[in-house]
């Protein structure tokens, strides 16, 4: 995958508005005539729309409906008509990775299947601490070269907007140099970025038995980076492996007293009640989830917490504890999937895939999947500007080579994004 040529011609074709006689300053930039669309703007199910069109302009959605409900014909509408078939969907929305990183977990994963568990490999120094040494190895370039990869792989499997973490620098500067990869990513591919704060992931080895000294400092390099315009959230990993639920309340006050969202690494290998904490802080979501207990999933609900499933974890783990799915679902607590992409618990590099895994191991239906990976991941990053298709929206959007959406909760791999627009402009084609 590359920002293509084809995005380049798309721009550099394209007459400006005012040679356009006529409707000067009021033709679409595109329009795609004759796919299916499953919208997703609707309370359940995918909004389809068969033999559809949808129109955009200066990056947003101007026409979303029936091909025969257009008014005018379509020359007269758009500098670039498209007809083709297949399905659109809003773009994908990737709402927790840890993409920017070093190097590679393929020996660690090669211990565990031969029996060590993932607390035992962290307390002996491995698991996330590995990765934070091949990051603090790294300057800013080479992170930027090890990382862009995957952005390109999730890109051309429909993901038009990527969360990613810090979280393996455990430095003021690590810290720095991944939220500034973040964001170069996000120009280099023209992709949506939303970084997140995760400074609360481990305890770095200088800090041994210093866990409230370190979170400390966490504290202190927060303002100093959202200063920088590096922030857009706060997470923390509350576990037992991680931090207590008094060291994540600490890290989420200074979150608040700069307006910033939370978000947490919630219950996934026992229950410390750390949903409940998002719901009682007003945060965006509880991610994995596994352990969470019904009185913590009344107070998501209550609160508005969106439960990020991350299947990738569960199935790379061989997890057996399933998440809350019906007591989510009883309470109306909105689920998304997310890949989790990170070199220890999730090297899952296609959002789609996500989507299946989540299908096969949590038994989501594909519409609730495709849901998750879209309007309920955006709501997950506090974005109301994507997710669905709808007039107003940015033209994020998927073309995929499917005969229905819930083949999208259904292949293991393959080849199915045919095109990927994000703010109107085409970045992958095939
Ligand atoms: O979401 N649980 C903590 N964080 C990551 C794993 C990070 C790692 O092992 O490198 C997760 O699973
Ligand atoms: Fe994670």
């Amino acid at each position: 995958m590359t920002i293509s040529a084809e995005t380049k011609d798309l721009r550099a074709t394209k007459p400006a508005a005012s040679d356009a006689p006529g409707t000067a300053g009021e033709r679409w930039d595109g329009l795609i005539l004759g796919a299916s669309l499953a919208t997703l703007d609707c309370a359940d199910g995918y909004g389809e729309v068969r033999n559809a069109a949808l129109g955009w302009r200066d990056g947003l959605i101007t026409y979303v409906g029936p091909r025969d409900g257009l008014p005018d014909k379509p020359e007269a509408l758009a500098h670039d008509v498209i007809t083709t078939d297949g399905w659109i969907t809003p773009g994908l929305v990737d709402c927790h990775t840890h993409l920017v990183f070093a190097g590679d977990r393929a020996r660690e994963f090669e211990l565990r299947l031969q029996g060590a568990s993932y607390e035992e490999i962290a307390r002996a120094g491995g698991g996330i601490l590995s990765t934070v040494e091949a990051v603090r190895a790294c300057d800013e370039d080479e992170l930027l070269r090890q990382s862009l990869p995957r952005a390109r792989a999730l890109l051309a499997d429909g993901a038009t907007t990527l969360e990613m973490k810090s979280g393996y620098g455990l430095d003021f500067e690590g810290e720095r140099r991944m939220l500034r990869v973040a964001r170069r990513i996000g120009e280099e591919l023209g992709i949506g970025v939303r970084t997140t704060y995760l400074a609360a992931h481990a305890l770095p080895a200088e800090y041994r038995e210093q866990a409230d000294a370190y979170i400390e400092e966490v504290v202190q390099w927060l303002p100093r980076l959202h200063a920088e315009g590096l922030v857009d959230a706060v997470d923390a990993f509350c576990e037992g492996i991680g931090f207590t639920p008094a060291q994540t309340r600490r890290v989420f006050q200074a979150a608040r007293a700069l307006d910033l969202p939370v978000k947490l690494h919630a219950d996934q290998l026992s229950d410390l009640s750390g949903a409940a904490l998002v719901a009682e802080f007003g945060g965006l979501s509880a991610d994995h989830v596994e352990h969470t207990s019904e009185e913590s999933v009344r107070a998501m609900a209550a609160a508005g917490v969106v439960a990020v499933l991350l299947p990738g974890a569960f199935h790379v783990l061989r997890e057996t504890r399933v998440p809350p799915l019906a007591s989510f679902r009883e309470h109306g607590v909105a689920m998304a999937i997310a890949t989790d992409c990170n070199p220890g618990t999730s090297p899952l590099l296609s959002l789609r895939q996500a989507l299946q895994l989540a299908c096969t191991h949590f038994r989501l239906t594909p519409q609730e999947g495709l849901r998750g990976a879209t309007v309920n991941a955006a709501r997950a990053l506090g974005l109301d500007d994507r997710g669905a298709l709808r007039v107003g929206m940015r033209a994020d959007f998927v073309r995929w080579k499917i005969r229905h959406p819930a083949e999208l909760g259904y292949w293991l791999g393959g080849d199915l994004a045919g095109g990927v627009w994000i703010g109107g402009q085409r970045v992958h084609h095939r």
